[in-house]
């Protein structure tokens, strides 16, 4: 049974199923793992991490039962949470369809990445930012966005270990500008959103590449050295010339949280500005929804899930909101269960509800094997989701159905 339980109530033997943290704040890198030396323990304490899940078919249980919180009920509050955004009517914006928009996402990601990669690398040496090459690259991502944002949205979860550095940052400006359109920013806002996504995480090209990249358990010490990117990346981006002051708040703040926690300046509530209070959200969701080598990633519905359980102190709850609306609560690349018995993929999010997607169906539980794949509105369909699944225990490779 998993139970949620106090770090100060952890004993030996206990099987930690999960830290209760962001994922950013996560000195361990895997979650599960068998509680048997101090040091770990003493980590959780270093960190300030305050609960852990723990599995106790797995490990020790815990004798403690006043601060003991069961997986259903936190997940009831979860749905709860996640249902009230869900009955808010999706902001309706005109886009061209998918399959269009899809093939020229596809060169326009290609042609960017490159960039990033050199971009990237020119930082590495101390080059200044080249303003007029990010800029160049960021309307090509805008006007994806703005013409149909599941398509990029849809390719950049598909990072690779090898692309990773530079596809998150196209990810998170992505996502800003995502996000920027859904609370009807105008288009310079967008853009300048999109810039800042691209240049936030501009302080880890500053630190020692082993630490940035490193695949084992941070210390205490590398674990700051890598906090210190916020900082950096400012103090080098105030060097470039052009920068805005919206670039440079994010890069400087979006590791802030709500309830003051986060760094660099232990910022709170509307201390932080309302962009890097964007960023945060869309920093952690790219971070933790991408396929990476170190840290095998959540599905897209369940990242969003962690985050709703981490919202609490760490993000803007409006902000939030409008951020779940802008990649559905079934976000492109879910595996689902419709009515009809099939499992179908999510390709598209609709203006009628959050929680009725365009999906391509393509394989039938009753009789186990796949079915010609069929794109179903679900907005006009009979057709319902009755689950979410998990893609690991089917073994599909789903982004190569959406996308095939
Ligand atoms: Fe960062
Ligand atoms: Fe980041």
């Amino acid at each position: 049974m998993l139970k949620k339980i106090q770090v100060r109530d952890l004993v030996m033997g206990m099987y930690i199923h999960e830290v209760c943290c962001s994922w950013m704040d996560n000195p361990f890198w895997h979650n599960s793992f068998l509680l048997t030396n101090k040091k770990d323990l003493g980590t959780f304490f270093d960190h300030r991490i305050k609960e852990v899940w723990i599995d106790t078919r797995k490990g020790v249980d815990t004798c403690n039962k006043t601060k003991i919180v069961l997986l259903e009920e936190e997940n009831r509050q979860i749905d709860s949470t996640l249902a009230k955004i869900a009955d808010q009517q999706p902001t309706f914006v005109q886009k061209v369809s998918l399959s269009e928009e899809l093939v020229k996402a596809q060169q326009i990601l290609s042609n960017i990445t490159k960039d990033a990669v050199i971009a990237f690398e020119g930082t590495r040496k101390g080059h200044p930012v080249n303003i007029e090459q990010l800029a160049g690259m960021v309307d090509q991502l805008k006007g994806s966005i703005l013409r149909n944002p599941d398509a990029i949205l849809g390719l950049v979860r598909q990072k690779s270990a090898t692309n990773y550095d530079y596809i998150h940052l196209v990810g998170v400006s992505s996502l800003m500008m995502a996000l920027g359109r859904q609370l009807d920013y105008d288009n310079e806002t967008i853009k300048e959103l999109g810039m800042a996504g691209f240049l936030l995480d501009i302080g880890k090209s500053l630190l020692p590449n082993q630490i940035v990249h490193k695949t084992g358990k941070l210390t205490l010490e590398e674990f700051n050295l890598l906090k210190t990117h916020t900082q950096k990346g400012w103090e080098f981006l105030k060097l470039s010339k052009g920068i805005s002051d919206i670039a440079l708040d994010v890069c400087l703040h979006h590791h802030e949280c709500i309830d003051g926690t986060g760094y660099p300046d232990q910022l709170a509530g509307d201390k932080i500005g309302t962009y890097a209070r964007m960023a945060s959200i869309c920093d952690v969701y790219d971070a933790i929804s991408s396929n990476r080598c170190y840290n095998s990633s959540w599905e897209p519905a369940e990242s969003l899930r962690k985050m709703t359980e981490w919202k609490k102190g760490k993000f803007d709850d409006d902000i939030f909101g409008a951020f779940v609306k802008t990649i559905g609560i079934y976000p492109s690349g879910t595996l689902v269960k419709l009515k009809s018995g099939r499992l179908a993929v999510v390709v598209e999010q609709t203006e009628t509800s959050l929680l009725k997607p365009i999906v391509k169906a393509f394989f039938s539980t009753s009789t186990k094997v796949h079915v010609f794949p069929e794109l179903i509105d679900l907005s006009r369909s009979s057709d319902t989701i009755i689950a979410k699944e998990d893609p690991k225990s089917w073994g599909f490779d789903l982004m190569k159905i959406a996308y095939a």
